[in-house]
């Protein structure tokens, strides 16, 4: 299958919305990372996004409706909460886990009785769901394991002649994939996953929000998990990722008793001036840190690195997605001088 790619002209999206509706799967641009989409409710098409993905089957996909008020269509009961952050928070990156209806099958939902339903942002985005008139289930764009896409480029190169096309909508925003979220009561919700709606702004619609422990620390093997996703090895590049939590002169002096060919540094804008090592930058704070890690990742694997130092971000707001991003990338993996 040759893949197209395709602009976000009014012609281009109608397309993109019509390959969705005849249960077609599409590279598609949102606020947060790239994703493939497909009818949510049509099993065969959902069946070929695992397929190009290589994804677990017990791994639900989320499902984007082009309005909040749309998810009763797609849901048994929605809380009252749950109105109120779409109010605050949707159209935008936050995902909300609700006990899904029989419109959405199984082979979506990996095989739970919820559903996790986001309004994204992105106007092409916005508009190919409204054209295709589906719920539109997606995942990240990327073959299951890798780093998720922030470009059209990316989503070609996991699944060119994988897919019937992808729609180039620019370099994603956020670059980190949505906040998930549970509700733990009238007042509570849970971060499953955290992102750019962050702990702090969910407080300031909520009485509480939890942080899942699964977010910082590894999930032990067979343990039943809130989210499936926080079973799998996730955004890893080729390259062996270590996060260093140390200040700058400890961090330099470990990069220099590793140093060897193909060994590289991930570090902050900025430490780059006179450290003497091969580096990259990887933003000035934690939404420039969010929008450029999975980039950077991809690139370290173009220049063929073995070994990536990367100075650890800090775990306030977003950070918390960074951080939680590349300690899976490391595989748990930290140093803490
Ligand atoms: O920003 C995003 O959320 C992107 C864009 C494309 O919208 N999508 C995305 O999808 O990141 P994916 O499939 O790569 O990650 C979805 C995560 C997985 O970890 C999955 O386990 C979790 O959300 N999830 C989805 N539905 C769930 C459910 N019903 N209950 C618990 N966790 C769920
Ligand atoms: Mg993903």
């Amino acid at each position: 299958m040759e893949t197209l790619l395709l602009s976000t002209s009014d012609e281009d999206i109608a397309l993109a919305a019509e390959m969705i509706k005849n249960g077609q799967v599409v590279g598609i641009p949102t606020e947060t990372v790239y994703g493939l989409g497909a009818d949510a409710s049509n099993e065969e098409a959902v069946r070929s996004v695992f397929a190009a993905k290589g994804r677990p089957a017990d791994n639900p996909l989320i499902v984007h409706l082009a309005d909040f008020s749309h998810a009763v269509k797609y849901t048994s009961s929605i809380p009252e909460l749950a109105y109120k952050l779409a109010e605050r928070f949707c159209p935008g990156p936050l995902t909300m886990v609700l006990p899904k209806n029989e419109r959405i099958p199984m082979v979506t939902s990996g095989g739970l009785d919820t559903v996790g339903i986001r309004v994204p942002s992105h106007k092409a985005m916005h508009r190919i769901i409204e054209l295709s008139g589906c719920a539109i289930a997606a995942p990240s764009a990327n073959t299951s394991g890798l780093p998720s896409p922030t470009s059209a480029e990316h989503v070609m190169r996991d699944m060119n002649g994988r897919i019937a096309a992808v729609v180039d909508g620019g370099q994603s925003e956020f670059g980190v994939e949505s906040t998930v979220i549970s509700f733990d009561g009238a007042d509570a919700v849970r971060i499953l996953r955290p992102g750019a709606v962050t702990r702090e702004m969910l407080l300031e619609v909520c009485g509480e929000v939890v942080i899942d422990p699964a977010i910082l620390h590894e999930v032990d093997a067979g343990a039943k998990v809130a989210s499936p996703g926080m079973k799998y090895k996730h955004y890893s590049p080729k390259a062996d990722i270590i996060m260093v939590e140390a200040a700058m002169d400890d961090f330099t002096a470990l990069v220099g008793e590793n140093y060897k060919d193909n060994v590289w540094a991930l570090v902050f804008d900025g430490d780059e001036n006179g450290f003497p090592y091969r580096n990259m930058t990887y933003g000035a704070d934690s939404s420039g840190q969010a929008h450029w890690l999975f980039q950077r990742l991809r690139e370290l694997d173009d220049l063929g690195a073995e070994k990536v130092y990367v100075r650890a971000p800090s775990t306030e707001g977003v950070g918390l997605a960074v951080y939680n991003r590349l300690i899976r990338a490391a595989g748990f993996e930290v140093i803490r001088i």
